[in-house]
């Protein structure tokens, strides 16, 4: 994880939020490159979840919704963590994760485990940010930052069944902000209290919600694949009925083998009928489906639920690679080409050559209409390819001699380091046919 931090920082990816200022706990925010990847991320969910399905809608709902959601969701009771203090050294721990909690004073040990150790009784503390509504700060203007997208997705869904004139099986799909007040965030970008959450809400008739959550599980699982994540790197584990949420009647984690061990990337539950049930009993408005020939029922809900966080840090692990070419040491970014951030670079060989730049910057402007490409003109080639090896950038098309002579550029291969000659017409074409070709990780991880 170090070794990917750093690059993320060195390479403007991601760096530590408010650093001027000293920071602030486990708070990130995203350079470049960072921001190009996660938009990737977001829109081939987008695209597989809604524009590739009949199905699926989606929505945007606010952050800060009315507070009586929060009490109909179980929020408000219910989403809390165990947390003890420690009076000696001021930290803050989850009571249930002492075992791998590290005290504030060396040398380090388990929080508890020293003489000076000064541990609190366990008490709940609530995961939700508070906040204030309007100019009077008193209990009447109490809100919440919403800590998960989906309750904004069923207190749509009369709109969603009226206006999109949908009937189940059929989903709402969300992507946006969401904050948990975690306890002990940390290992970089996996548990962080800003994220931004993608969900979809498949509401089905009650007798096809197993079938419809094994569906998911699949289907989830497969978008991983399709993305280049390695299939030794991926599991699916379902919970047992003790570690399930109060609303769960059945949740499977899709799992990814992090530098910090197996872990969740993706959730998929099925939640039943407990979302829609709560918010009719709680807002008086029914939550149901009524078919033309007068059947209703409260479909159930089955939801995959992920971070743009946790895929992103699942991504460059999985793709981050450091070998040694002719002698030289390389480390590259095997992404796959539709999540890397750039997908091309355009480099003239030699940059003092107005020739070579003029016809590079052509090349540049002709490609940027279509793709991410970046054009670079500083230092030598080698360097300039690493430079891109870092980022993850696919393929590198170079203007040399050759191309004065007869419009042909090399384009380099990124994974395999091979190098062809195209014509420069061609290019555009060629690049965009390459991209579009099923890609899988190229050797081990
Ligand atoms: N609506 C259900 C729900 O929110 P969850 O398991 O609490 O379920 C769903 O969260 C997903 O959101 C997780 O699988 C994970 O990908 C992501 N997630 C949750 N907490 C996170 C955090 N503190 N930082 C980054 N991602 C988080």
């Amino acid at each position: 994880m170090d070794a990917i931090v750093s690059l993320c920082r060195r390479r403007g990816f991601v760096f530590p939020s408010s650093e001027i200022y000293g920071g602030l706990g486990s708070t990130y925010d995203y350079g470049h490159y960072g921001v190009l990847m996660k938009n990737n991320i977001r829109s081939l969910w987008l695209q597989a979840m809604v524009q590739e399905r009949d199905d699926i809608v989606a929505l945007d709902s606010a952050i800060i919704l009315n507070p009586r959601v929060w009490e109909a969701s179980g929020h408000v009771g219910g989403f809390v963590d165990p947390l003890v203090d420690c009076r000696t050294c001021k930290l803050r721990f989850r009571a249930d994760q002492l075992d791998q909690a590290s005290c504030g004073r060396k040398p380090s040990k388990r929080p508890g485990e020293t003489p000076d150790c000064d541990l609190t009784e366990a008490r709940q503390f609530n995961l939700m940010f508070t906040t204030q509504v309007g100019a009077l700060e008193d209990e009447s203007s109490l809100a919440y930052l919403r800590p998960e997208t989906a309750q904004g997705i069923f207190i749509n869904f009369k709109n969603v069944l009226q206006l999109a004139r949908r009937k189940p099986p059929f989903g709402i799909a969300q992507v946006g902000k969401s904050f948990r007040n975690e306890i002990t965030p940390g290992n970089f970008l996996f548990r962080v209290r800003e994220f931004e959450q993608m969900e979809m809400e498949y509401f089905v008739p009650p007798a096809d919600a197993e079938r419809w959550y094994r569906y998911w599980i699949d289907q989830r699982f497969d978008w991983y694949l399709a993305h280049g994540i390695r299939e030794e790197n991926l599991r699916k584990r379902e919970h047992s009925a003790e570690e399930r949420s109060h609303y769960s009647s059945g949740t499977t984690d899709i799992e990814y083998r992090y530098p910090i061990g197996w872990s969740e990337l993706e959730g998929v539950a099925n939640r039943g009928d407990y979302d829609l049930t709560q918010h009719t009993e709680h807002s008086g408005t029914k939550l149901e489906f009524v078919g033309e020939g007068g059947e209703r029922y409260t479909p159930y809900v089955v939801e995959p639920a992920v971070s743009i966080e946790r895929i992103f840090v699942a991504m460059l692990v999985d793709a981050y690679h450091e070998e040694v070419v002719a002698e030289r040491d390389r480390t590259v970014l095997r992404l796959h080409p539709a999540i890397a951030p750039v997908k091309a670079a355009v480099l003239p060989l030699i940059p003092r050559s107005a020739e070579m730049v003029e016809k590079a910057r052509g090349l540049y402007e002709h490609l940027r209409h279509v793709l991410a490409v970046e054009y670079d003109d500083s230092g030598q080639i080698g360097r300039r390819y690493r430079r891109q090896d870092e980022i993850g950038t696919p393929y590198a098309l170079t203007i040399d001699e050759q191309t004065l002579a007869d419009d042909t550029v090399t384009i380099r291969d990124r994974d395999s380091l091979a190098q062809e000659r195209i014509s420069i017409a061609s290019a555009r074409e060629h690049l965009l046919d390459r991209l579009a070709a099923p890609w899988r990780p190229p050797g081990p991880g």
